[in-house]
Formats: C-alpha cells, sequence, structure tokens
C-alpha cells in the first residue's frame, strides 16, 4: 500500500484491527512518538539517544517545538465528501504522493548498522523524498543507488573549503539528487549540553565522515589517505565543516556552482526569508534544526506564518518559492497545521531516527506506514479532499 492509495488510512487502520481482532498480534513497533522515545531510549546506547533527543542549551527550543503545536487547533468541517483523498504535492515539477520528506538526519550509523541505506529502502517504499545529508554514514552516492529511482535530494553543509563544497554540489548532481538543502544555520553546532556531559561527538569517531574521507577535494587536503591517518583526516574535517564568514554575497557563489534547484534551510526570521527570495533561491525550510542550534530560538511553527508572508510579499507573480517546514512534526495533526499555515511540505525528523534505531528499515516503514495514514485519516476528517482545501480557516489559536 502506498499513500496515493484513495483509502490509505483507513486501509492501514484495518489490517492492524483485523491483525489483532484474528491474529492476536499488535503492531512490532510503537506508535506514539512518545513510546517510540521510550522505546528508543531503553535500546540504544547512552551516547546514541542522547545525540538523537538532545537539543541546545536547557532544551527550551525543543519543547517550545512541541508546545507550538497545541496553540492551533483545527476545526474540523462537515459534510463535505472527503471519500476520496488526495494527498499529493507538486514540489520543483516533480509529483510527490504526500507532503512529508524525510529531513536530513547525519551519522546514521550510531542509530544502525545499514543506516541510510535502511531509510532510503523505507522511503522508496512509499515514494517519499529523503534528503541526504552531508555527514551520512555511506556516501552520498551509495544512498543514491539504494534510491533507485525514488526521489532524493542533498543536504550541504557549505565547507569552508570551497574547492569541498563545489565538490559535493558536483557529486550530488552527477548522482542524481534533484535538489540542494544547504543548511544555513549550523555554521557551528550549537552548545548541546548532554553531548558535553557525556563527551561525545560521533564525528570525532570518524562516523558521519564518509562523503568527506572519499571526495577528492577534501582528500587534497591530506598527506596520506584518511584510512592511513584517521586522526589526521577528523581534524581536516573539524577545520573545514562549516564557514562561520558566509553572508547572503556569497550565495551567488553556490548558485553558481550547480543547476539543481537550491533550497535553504534555517530559515525563522522574515526578513531573511525576503532576502533569500530576493537573491534567488528556489525554496526554503523554516526550521531551528529541531531545536539543536540556538537555545530559546523561537519555535518553528511560530515562526511560519510570518515567512510565509514575507516570502509571498517578496516573490515575483511569475515564480514560486515553496516554504518547507520542520521542527516538531510528530503526527498527522502536526502536518495539517504546518500546511495550514502555509508550509508546502514538511520534513520529518527524530520520528524517523528513532524508528530506525529500534528497528532498522521496518522500523522506518512502520513510522512511516503510520503517519501517512494518521495524516490521510485526518485530513479527511478535518473536511479536507486534499491539500488545497487545508487553509488559514482550517485552524485557530487555542485561547489560552
Ligand atoms: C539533525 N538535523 C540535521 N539537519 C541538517 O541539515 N543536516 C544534518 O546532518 C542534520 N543532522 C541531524 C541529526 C539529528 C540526530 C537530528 C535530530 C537532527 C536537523 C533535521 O534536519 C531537522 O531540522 C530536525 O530533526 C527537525 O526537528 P524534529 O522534528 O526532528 O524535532
Amino acid at each position: 500500500m502506498t499513500p496515493d492509495t484513495p483509502d490509505y488510512g483507513p486501509d492501514r487502520q484495518a489490517e492492524v484491527y483485523l491483525n489483532g481482532m484474528l491474529e492476536d498480534e499488535r503492531p512490532e513497533f510503537p506508535v506514539s512518538y512518545e513510546d517510540l522515545e521510550k522505546r528508543a531510549r531503553e535500546e540504544l546506547s547512552e551516547e546514541a539517544f542522547a545525540y538523537v533527543a538532545g537539543g541546545a542549551g536547557s532544551e527550551s527550543t525543543v519543547a517550545a517545538n512541541d508546545r507550538a503545536f497545541d496553540a492551533w487547533q483545527i476545526v474540523p468541517r462537515i459534510m463535505r465528501d472527503i471519500s476520496e483523498r488526495d494527498l499529493s504535492v507538486d514540489l520543483f515539477g516533480r509529483e510527490y504522493p504526500a507532503p512529508v520528506m524525510l529531513a536530513p538526519i547525519g551519522v546514521q550509523s550510531i542509530l544502525h548498522e545499514e543506516a541510510e541505506l535502511a531509510v532510503a529502502r523505507a522511503a522508496s517504499e512509499f515514494g517519499v523524498p529523503m534528503v541526504c545529508s552531508s555527514v551520512s554514514s555511506y556516501s552520498m552516492e551509495a544512498v543514491s543507488d539504494e534510491l533507485g529511482e525514488s526521489p532524493g535530494w542533498f543536504q550541504l553543509y557549505w565547507s569552508s573549503d570551497r574547492d569541498v563544497a563545489a565538490s559535493f554540489l558536483e557529486r550530488a548532481e552527477a548522482a542524481g539528487y534533484e535538489a540542494v538543502v544547504v543548511t544555513l544555520d549550523t555554521p557551528k553546532m550549537g552548545w548541546r549540553e548532554r553531548d558535553i556531559e557525556l563527551g561525545y561527538l560521533p564525528f570525532l569517531e570518524a562516523q558521519g565522515l564518509k562523503n568527506y574521507f572519499e571526495d577528492p577535494a577534501f582528500r587534497e587536503r591530506l598527506e596520506v589517505d584518511p584510512r592511513d591517518d584517521e586522526e589526521a583526516a577528523i581534524a581536516s574535517w573539524q577545520a573545514c565543516f562549516g564557514d562561520a564568514s558566509l553572508t547572503w554575497d556569497d550565495l551567488e557563489w553556490l548558485q553558481a556552482q550547480t543547476d539543481l534547484p537550491i533550497v535553504v534551510k534555517g530559515v525563522l526570521h522574515p526578513d531573511d526569508a525576503r532576502e533569500a527570495v530576493e537573491r534567488g533561491v528556489d525554496g526554503m525550510v523554516v526550521s531551528n534544526h529541531g531545536g539543536r542550534q540556538v537555545d530559546g530560538a523561537i519555535p518553528a511553527l511560530e515562526a511560519l506564518p510570518d515567512v510565509v508572508d514575507a516570502v509571498a510579499d517578496a516573490t515575483a507573480a511569475d515564480r514560486d518559492v515553496p516554504v518547507l517546514f520542520d521542527s516538531g512534526i510528530r503526527r498527522g495533526s502536526d502536518v495539517i497545521r504546518a500546511i495550514a499555515l502555509g508550509a508546502d511540505a514538511v520534513l520529518l525528523g527524530r520520528p524517523y531516527a528513532l524508528g530506525l534505531g529500534i528497528g532498522g528499515e521496518d522500523g522506518v516503514s512502520a513510522v512511516l506506514e503510520n503517519l501517512l495514514a494518521d495524516l490521510d485519516l485526518t485530513v479527511g476528517l478535518s473536511g479536507c479532499a486534499s491539500l488545497d482545501e487545508i487553509d488559514r480557516s482550517t485552524i485557530r489559536r487555542a485561547e489560552r
């Protein structure tokens, strides 16, 4: 079953209930996000769990991301023929079955040995696009091979070594990725208390550095093969991972390196959204990186409406600049609220990472299957038969 099946949600629901009734069988993986997190805490190493679940500082923004959804409530409509729902969305000329993508999540080898390969297989089962991280545990080429015809986007951490950044873009294009997501909120990693308390950064164990170690431009920086002096290679990666000197004027350089659509990730301020549109970006992701960068930062959902308005203001009539959203998507109703506030699609992050941690490919598939079924049902029960019917009138601010 794929999410373009007309009765996807109810079919999935029926399958689970029938298995329960006839076979006395319960779903293998937790359904709620809270239980997924609980299981992952039990099964993963302390370090891996902290790396995924943790955020910057006191983690106030991680918590605020979750609460922000409760500030908006859906006002369901009735009598609207929702017998068939169409969740499809068009982005950069390609149609996707649902407004859901898999967010770039690095170093997945700390969660499961099959890491991004398992995620790519699960994503392709549903036709859901996967965004492969710069710091993936398998190379971007290996991930793309695993995706086959299924859509993939590549996430760029913009290296301070321009040759490395250019080489990554060239390789992403050659490997068949269809868009570049350039993450601009992470020129350096945030102050993450859990990781600091454990003295743990997976990259220093050479995890998540495959793209670098196999890259011809990166290898130019080294005197010997990374396998012969791993420490030197890791130190060289640390020295060029991000570029804190970047300003908007640098964007032109990036645009000149690739023909792929460029989507900037980490937009929270409407002035940055406006600037990005004026500088010709093709899309953006409203995101606070799941609360991992700036503790006390605005919940991404709160930032979304102002960014959407700024983009609409700044965009010429003949241009379309999609606004994507992440940071706090846990359930179908969260997707609906983000769409209602103007997002074209959302990126799912921690839920699928936890699914990977507890069940590899099957765990990711279960998370996706449940989220898509929940989304399909909740869209319909809210009175909408397609995403076009979800707008600001679908929700209202909760009374405090
Ligand atoms: C991330 N995120 C991330 N973003 C990115 O652009 N490149 C990356 O390599 C990573 N790596 C990464 C690792 C882990 C463990 C997490 C949890 C997150 C951020 C990610 O793309 C997304 O913005 C957040 O996950 C959204 O927040 P939620 O919904 O997962 O809480």
